[in-house]
């Protein structure tokens, strides 16, 4: 069955207190919409619409940067969730299959999840929304069943003692036959407490035609909703915790999990092992076996098996780490290639560089990219040897198994084979040592007598 996903996200999202949309806040690196683009597309959408108002045009950009497959419509006036979903009818034009409505607020819903509604579709209900036990229901939607059937959802505020005594609650995720979904939504009217067009309203309308309706359920944790910081940070958490769980469940080492920070998409392969106080940006890969020490940050970086970093080393994006490479202390690298076994153990930055096979990079060495104006690249050979605190002014390149003397600044290409110095020549005065002792010793003391 195609399906396509039509996701609000025109909310302004008030009790952020922020000029950010609200569905652009993030968690663990990713704007939340990313988060609920993420869900849904584990159903495989044919069509994806993300119906967008407050702050519309960066909402479009965030969406398009993470799928530029998507459509985006602009819901101009925010009058309902009902008149939201009503401004995806154009972009589902030509769709024949099932709508599912996700809000771009709630991140967590598993594709388990989704998968059981789309079961209940198939078992034969024209309306299936995601209910949930609310620990404390507060202001949520309360669905009112009758047995397996679902009669009607009623928004807090218009609902009576007896419903609001229900504790199961609206979610916002329905899913329908498109064309059937449109046809409810279209005949949605505002007269309830708060003059809005309300969604749940479909529920109702549903029956009236004859139509069944149901409900699925789900934990509470998966349906959580972000509307202001402090909710966001409990989501940040809640995220937190079920990617350090599910590292350790995969055969990933963490000695202080709860001192580790994933991003939406950090992967981490079986046996490798991450230090206490890692933090991952987006887009890390390590393979397996590898050794992440402590107080490392490491984003938009691939890190090979076996491969060593840090402590305190800092991978930024595009870094790429070939098995078994080394990466010490003080240790920043960006945009660069290490090849297998390559060592840059202290306090180096390499920057638009690539080094070649179990090359060792001295104590100290920096790549110079970066004349005030443009970047430039270094590139190194396999097996060189570049001594300690040797500035490597790009565009250069040093050949195969060359070394440069410690100290150097290398700024003319270096051949294979050989060794490059490039600093002052080193002079010895016999005896002058002691000389100069004695003449500042005395000074000293002179000025001890002066000073009385
Ligand atoms: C809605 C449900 C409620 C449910 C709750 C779950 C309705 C009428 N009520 O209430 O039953 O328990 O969610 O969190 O559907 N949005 C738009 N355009 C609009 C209005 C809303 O895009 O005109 C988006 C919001 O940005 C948000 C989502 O829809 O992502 C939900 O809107 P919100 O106003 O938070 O709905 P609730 O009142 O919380
Ligand atoms: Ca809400």
């Amino acid at each position: 069955m195609p399906i396509a996903l039509i996701i609000l996200a025109a909310g302004q999202g008030t009790r952020m207190n922020s000029d950010l949309p609200k569905v652009l806040h993030q968690i663990a690196g990713a704007p939340m919409l990313v988060h609920a683009m993420k869900s849904g597309a584990a159903l495989m959408p044919e069509r994806t619409v993300i119906v967008a108002g407050h702050g519309a045009d960066q909402v479009k950009a965030a969406a398009l940067a993470y799928d530029d497959s998507v459509s985006v419509v602009v819901q101009v006036e925010q009058l309902g969730t009902g008149h939201a979903v009503a401004q995806a009818r154009d972009a589902l034009d030509g769709f024949t299959g099932d709508a599912i409505i996700l809000y771009g607020d709630t991140p967590f819903v598993q594709p388990e999840t989704l998968d059981a509604m789309m079961s209940a579709r198939a078992a034969g209900h024209a309306v299936v929304v995601l209910g949930f036990e609310a620990a404390d229901p507060g202001r949520y939607g309360r669905l009112v069943m009758q047995g397996d059937s679902l009669t009607r959802i009623v928004e807090f505020k218009d609902a009576t003692d007896q419903e609001r005594a229900i504790t199961l609650c609206n979610s916002g995720v329905i899913a329908a036959d498109a064309q059937v979904m449109m046809d409810l939504v279209a005949a949605i009217g505002n007269e309830n407490a708060s003059g809005e067009y309300y969604l749940t309203d479909i529920v109702e309308l549903a029956r009236a035609r004859g139509l069944s309706a149901t409900s699925v359920t789900c934990p509470e944790a998966e349906t959580m909703g972000v509307n202001t910081r402090a909710g966001l940070a409990v989501a940040e958490a809640a995220f937190q915790s079920r990617a350090r769980a599910e590292a350790l469940e995969n055969g990933v080492t963490l000695t202080a999990p709860e001192t580790v920070f994933f991003a939406h998409d950090t992967y981490l392969g079986r046996d490798s092992m991450i230090e206490p106080n890692v933090v991952f940006g987006p887009g890390v890969t390590v393979e397996t076996g590898a050794l992440i020490r402590a107080f490392s940050h490491l984003e938009g970086c691939h890190v090979g098996a076996g491969a060593v970093v840090g402590p305190y080393a800092r991978l930024r994006p595009g870094t790429e780490l070939a098995n078994n490479v080394k990466i010490g202390n003080f240790v920043e690298v960006k945009n660069a290639v290490l090849e297998e076994g390559a060592k840059v153990n202290h306090l180096s930055y390499i920057g638009d560089a690539h080094i070649g096979e179990a090359t060792n990079i001295g104590a100290g060495t920096i790549t110079c990219n970066y004349d005030g104006v443009m970047k430039h690249r270094t590139t190194i050979g396999a097996g060189a040897f570049i001594g300690s605190n040797t500035m490597l002014v790009a565009p250069v390149t040093i050949g195969n198994r060359a070394m440069t003397a410690s100290g150097s600044v290398i700024t003319k290409d270096v051949p294979a084979e050989a060794l490059a110095v490039a600093r002052g020549v080193q002079e010895n005065k016999p005896g002058l040592a002691v000389k100069l002792f004695d003449k500042l010793k005395a000074t000293k003391a002179r000025r001890q007598k002066e000073a009385e």
